[in-house]
């Protein structure tokens, strides 16, 4: 019913959309799926440049996170050579990006993994306890890296949900936050999570904004409860979440 023609569609929409950002590196399996080896290094490689992407994006827009994550990948490519940085030169990375508790994090992060063993943690549960990590870039890491079937809720997955579902609430109460989670976990795609996922956030970034969103380029308009009431603009919630 709806839910599968909702990641149908969107799934179908991210394949032909998608942004050419350079932490999207290609997940599509070897042909004969031999090497297990080296895909297990694979996505450890890919966790690594999920985290700090997911971390950069937390405050920055996309197009400023581009160049901060290319010259930051450049000086540590791997979660070994960030766990070596100082803090001065991880604050010095991340000049002008702000809120520099969260490049702190990532060093102390890197530090943790790797003096524990290097293997990048790949569930929810494993991901909560390195340093800075919370539901939101645990859920990131452990479903486009890992492909984990787990939700991601932001700002932008909770517009969209709400107004797929129609869905009016305090954007501020806890409560509210806990059913977007759940909502989020109905609906993910068991066999993409990641790029499900990803959809989600790149359609409330481009086509279903807080103001004025572009309906008719929208994949899931015909799915859409608040569209179907007249109540696609701004009074369906979450302006502020
Ligand atoms: N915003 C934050 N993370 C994102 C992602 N992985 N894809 C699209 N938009 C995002």
């Amino acid at each position: 019913e709806d839910t599968h023609k909702i990641r149908a569609s969107l799934l179908e929409w991210y394949d032909k959309n998608q942004r050419d950002l350079p932490w999207r590196t290609s997940t599509k399996k070897s042909e004969n799926g031999e090497n297990v080896q080296e895909e297990e290094e694979e996505e450890e490689k890919r966790a690594y440049g999920v985290w700090v992407s997911e971390v950069m994006l937390q405050q920055t827009r996309v197009q400023t996170v581009i160049d901060y994550y290319n010259r930051w990948m450049l000086k540590w490519p791997t979660l070994q050579h960030l766990s070596q940085a100082s803090l001065e030169e991880v604050n010095e990375m991340w000049a002008g990006l702000g809120y520099y508790r969260r490049a702190r994090f990532l060093l102390e992060g890197a530090k943790m993994i790797v003096a524990e063993g290097s293997e990048f943690p790949s569930t929810v549960f494993a991901l909560r306890k390195v340093p800075g990590i919370g539901d939101y870039t645990a859920g990131a890491i452990a479903s486009i890296a890992f492909k984990q079937v787990v939700p991601v809720v932001d700002g932008n997955v909770v517009r969209v949900i709400a107004r797929l579902k129609a869905i009016s609430a305090n954007p501020k109460d806890k409560t509210t936050v806990k059913n977007f989670w759940k909502l989020a976990a109905q609906l993910v795609d068991p066999s993409r999570p990641g790029d499900f996922n990803q959809s989600l956030m790149e359609l409330g970034a481009t086509l279903c904004t807080p103001l004025n969103p572009n309906c008719t380029s929208c994949p899931v308009s015909s799915q859409c409860r608040a569209l179907h009431n007249s109540r696609n603009d701004e009074s369906v919630m979450v302006m502020d979440y």
